[in-house]
Protein backbone atom coordinates (compact mmCIF):
# COMPACT_ATOMS: atom_id res chain seq x y z
CA UNK A 1 0.00 0.00 0.00
CA UNK A 2 1.18 3.79 -1.08
CA UNK A 3 0.01 5.27 1.90
CA UNK A 4 2.77 3.34 4.27
CA UNK A 5 5.67 4.78 1.98
CA UNK A 6 7.70 1.38 2.21
CA UNK A 7 6.82 -2.14 1.31
CA UNK A 8 6.23 -4.42 4.44
CA UNK A 9 3.53 -7.36 5.63
CA UNK A 10 0.08 -5.68 5.94
CA UNK A 11 -1.91 -6.68 8.76
CA UNK A 12 -5.56 -5.62 8.82
CA UNK A 13 -8.13 -5.02 11.81
CA UNK A 14 -11.77 -4.68 11.38
CA UNK A 15 -13.30 -2.70 13.93
CA UNK A 16 -10.54 -1.89 16.35
CA UNK A 17 -13.06 -0.02 18.43
CA UNK A 18 -10.80 2.81 20.98
CA UNK A 19 -7.57 1.76 18.91
CA UNK A 20 -5.36 1.14 22.49
CA UNK A 21 -4.70 -2.88 21.45
CA UNK A 22 -4.01 -1.49 18.28
CA UNK A 23 -1.83 0.63 19.00
CA UNK A 24 -0.14 -1.57 21.26
CA UNK A 25 0.41 -4.01 18.56
CA UNK A 26 1.64 -1.49 16.28
CA UNK A 27 4.06 -0.18 18.65
CA UNK A 28 5.33 -3.38 19.80
CA UNK A 29 5.73 -4.44 15.93
CA UNK A 30 7.29 -1.64 13.90
CA UNK A 31 8.93 -3.84 10.86
CA UNK A 32 4.70 -4.31 10.16
CA UNK A 33 2.22 -1.92 8.56
CA UNK A 34 -1.33 -2.25 9.83
CA UNK A 35 -4.64 -0.98 8.31
CA UNK A 36 -7.41 -0.02 11.08
CA UNK A 37 -11.18 0.13 9.97
CA UNK A 38 -13.50 1.41 12.14
CA UNK A 39 -17.32 3.06 11.57
CA UNK A 40 -16.91 4.37 15.16
CA UNK A 41 -15.80 8.24 14.57
CA UNK A 42 -14.65 8.72 18.37
CA UNK A 43 -13.10 5.40 18.28
CA UNK A 44 -11.09 6.63 15.10
CA UNK A 45 -10.25 9.81 17.03
CA UNK A 46 -8.82 8.08 19.85
CA UNK A 47 -6.82 6.03 17.64
CA UNK A 48 -5.33 9.28 15.76
CA UNK A 49 -4.50 10.90 18.96
CA UNK A 50 -2.95 7.70 20.33
CA UNK A 51 -0.84 7.27 17.32
CA UNK A 52 -0.02 10.64 17.47
CA UNK A 53 1.38 10.83 21.27
CA UNK A 54 3.28 7.76 20.90
CA UNK A 55 5.05 8.47 17.72
CA UNK A 56 3.56 5.20 15.89
CA UNK A 57 4.50 5.62 12.33
CA UNK A 58 3.16 1.97 10.84
CA UNK A 59 -0.46 2.48 10.96
CA UNK A 60 -3.00 3.77 8.63
CA UNK A 61 -7.16 4.40 9.04
CA UNK A 62 -10.26 4.04 7.37
CA UNK A 63 -12.75 5.35 8.87
CA UNK A 64 -15.48 3.23 6.61
CA UNK A 65 -17.04 -0.18 6.89
CA UNK A 66 -14.78 -2.50 6.61
CA UNK A 67 -16.23 -4.97 4.17
CA UNK A 68 -16.55 -1.70 1.72
CA UNK A 69 -12.59 -1.38 2.18
CA UNK A 70 -11.56 -4.96 1.78
CA UNK A 71 -13.76 -5.33 -1.55
CA UNK A 72 -12.72 -2.11 -3.09
CA UNK A 73 -9.82 -1.31 -1.62
CA UNK A 74 -7.49 -3.77 -0.68
CA UNK A 75 -5.81 -5.77 -4.04
CA UNK A 76 -6.59 -9.36 -4.27
CA UNK A 77 -4.10 -11.63 -2.26
CA UNK A 78 -2.26 -8.90 -0.46
CA UNK A 79 -2.48 -9.12 3.23
CA UNK A 80 -1.07 -10.89 5.74
CA UNK A 81 -3.18 -11.15 8.34
CA UNK A 82 -6.84 -10.02 8.81
CA UNK A 83 -7.78 -9.58 12.67
CA UNK A 84 -11.58 -9.40 14.35
CA UNK A 85 -11.56 -8.91 17.79
CA UNK A 86 -14.58 -8.80 19.70
CA UNK A 87 -17.02 -8.11 16.53
CA UNK A 88 -20.72 -7.44 18.07
CA UNK A 89 -21.91 -10.74 18.52
CA UNK A 90 -25.98 -9.79 17.36
CA UNK A 91 -27.16 -12.21 20.07
CA UNK A 92 -30.72 -12.48 18.94
CA UNK A 93 -31.19 -15.34 16.21
CA UNK A 94 -32.81 -13.08 13.73
CA UNK A 95 -29.69 -10.51 13.82
CA UNK A 96 -27.45 -13.31 13.05
CA UNK A 97 -27.63 -12.28 9.39
CA UNK A 98 -25.86 -8.60 10.95
CA UNK A 99 -22.68 -10.74 11.93
CA UNK A 100 -19.17 -10.07 10.17
CA UNK A 101 -18.59 -13.88 9.84
CA UNK A 102 -20.74 -15.69 7.78
CA UNK A 103 -20.23 -17.61 4.83
CA UNK A 104 -20.02 -14.58 1.91
CA UNK A 105 -17.00 -13.25 4.46
CA UNK A 106 -15.15 -16.55 4.22
CA UNK A 107 -14.94 -15.95 0.05
CA UNK A 108 -13.26 -12.58 1.12
CA UNK A 109 -11.00 -13.81 3.42
CA UNK A 110 -10.20 -15.90 0.47
CA UNK A 111 -9.41 -13.34 -1.92
CA UNK A 112 -7.91 -10.92 0.07
CA UNK A 113 -4.98 -12.63 2.19
CA UNK A 114 -2.07 -13.76 0.55
CA UNK A 115 -0.76 -17.47 0.92
CA UNK A 116 0.47 -18.38 4.22
CA UNK A 117 -1.38 -15.50 5.78
CA UNK A 118 -3.88 -15.83 8.56
CA UNK A 119 -7.66 -14.50 9.74
CA UNK A 120 -7.07 -14.40 13.32
CA UNK A 121 -10.58 -13.63 15.38
CA UNK A 122 -11.25 -13.83 19.14
CA UNK A 123 -14.76 -13.53 20.82
CA UNK A 124 -16.28 -13.42 24.74
CA UNK A 125 -19.28 -15.25 23.02
CA UNK A 126 -19.25 -18.93 23.27
CA UNK A 127 -22.19 -19.13 20.87
CA UNK A 128 -20.95 -16.55 18.02
CA UNK A 129 -17.20 -18.83 18.79
CA UNK A 130 -18.93 -21.92 17.83
CA UNK A 131 -20.20 -20.29 14.71
CA UNK A 132 -17.56 -18.98 13.84
CA UNK A 133 -15.66 -22.05 14.18
CA UNK A 134 -18.30 -23.41 11.79
CA UNK A 135 -18.33 -21.45 9.21
CA UNK A 136 -14.50 -21.09 8.86
CA UNK A 137 -14.01 -25.64 8.82
CA UNK A 138 -17.23 -25.36 6.33
CA UNK A 139 -14.95 -22.83 4.01
CA UNK A 140 -12.47 -24.38 1.50
CA UNK A 141 -9.39 -22.39 1.31
CA UNK A 142 -8.41 -22.20 4.85
CA UNK A 143 -6.51 -24.19 7.48
CA UNK A 144 -7.52 -24.16 11.09
CA UNK A 145 -4.09 -23.68 13.02
CA UNK A 146 -5.38 -25.22 16.16
CA UNK A 147 -3.91 -28.57 16.70
CA UNK A 148 -7.10 -30.02 18.24
CA UNK A 149 -9.18 -28.30 15.10
CA UNK A 150 -11.05 -26.09 17.59
CA UNK A 151 -9.98 -22.80 19.10
CA UNK A 152 -6.13 -21.47 19.82
CA UNK A 153 -4.72 -19.78 23.12
CA UNK A 154 -4.33 -15.91 22.71
CA UNK A 155 -0.93 -15.24 20.86
CA UNK A 156 1.46 -12.78 22.57
CA UNK A 157 0.90 -10.69 19.80
CA UNK A 158 -2.72 -10.14 20.61
CA UNK A 159 -3.05 -7.75 23.63
CA UNK A 160 -6.30 -7.69 25.52
CA UNK A 161 -8.47 -5.21 24.48
CA UNK A 162 -11.45 -2.93 25.90
CA UNK A 163 -14.69 -5.33 25.07
CA UNK A 164 -12.47 -8.40 26.13
CA UNK A 165 -11.75 -6.61 29.46
CA UNK A 166 -15.47 -6.29 30.13
CA UNK A 167 -16.51 -9.41 29.16
CA UNK A 168 -13.66 -10.60 31.37
CA UNK A 169 -15.44 -8.51 34.19
CA UNK A 170 -18.64 -10.18 33.36
CA UNK A 171 -16.99 -13.95 33.74
CA UNK A 172 -17.13 -14.84 30.07
CA UNK A 173 -14.85 -16.51 28.45
CA UNK A 174 -12.67 -15.55 25.32
CA UNK A 175 -12.35 -17.94 22.32
CA UNK A 176 -9.27 -17.45 19.59
CA UNK A 177 -9.55 -18.88 16.51
CA UNK A 178 -6.63 -18.62 14.06
CA UNK A 179 -6.86 -19.87 10.33
CA UNK A 180 -4.15 -19.82 7.56
CA UNK A 181 -4.61 -19.24 4.26
CA UNK A 182 -3.64 -22.43 1.65
C1 LIG B 1 -17.68 -4.88 20.24
S1 LIG B 1 -16.66 -3.66 19.52
C2 LIG B 1 -14.99 -4.31 19.74
C3 LIG B 1 -13.95 -3.24 19.60
C4 LIG B 1 -12.49 -3.72 19.81
N1 LIG B 1 -12.09 -4.65 18.77
C5 LIG B 1 -12.29 -4.32 21.17
O1 LIG B 1 -12.11 -5.55 21.26
O2 LIG B 1 -12.30 -3.57 22.15
C6 LIG B 1 -16.91 -3.92 17.77
C7 LIG B 1 -16.42 -2.76 16.94
O3 LIG B 1 -16.56 -3.08 15.56
C8 LIG B 1 -16.97 -1.92 14.88
N2 LIG B 1 -17.62 -2.37 13.64
C9 LIG B 1 -18.75 -3.10 13.53
N3 LIG B 1 -19.03 -3.36 12.25
C10 LIG B 1 -18.05 -2.78 11.51
C11 LIG B 1 -17.79 -2.70 10.12
N4 LIG B 1 -18.61 -3.28 9.22
N5 LIG B 1 -16.70 -2.02 9.71
C12 LIG B 1 -15.88 -1.43 10.62
N6 LIG B 1 -16.07 -1.48 11.95
C13 LIG B 1 -17.15 -2.14 12.40
C14 LIG B 1 -17.88 -1.21 15.85
O4 LIG B 1 -18.01 0.16 15.57
C15 LIG B 1 -17.18 -1.47 17.17
O5 LIG B 1 -16.25 -0.45 17.49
Amino acid sequence: MQAFGRQAPLIVEIGFGNGDSLAAMAAANPHLNYLGIEVHRPGVGHLMMLLEQQGINNVRIYHHDAIEILERKIADHSLAGIHLFFPDPWQKRRHHKRRIVRPSFVDLLNKKLAVGGYFHAATDWEHYAKDMLAILSAGAGLRNTSPSGDFCPRPAYRPLTKFENRGLGLGHGVWDLIFAKL
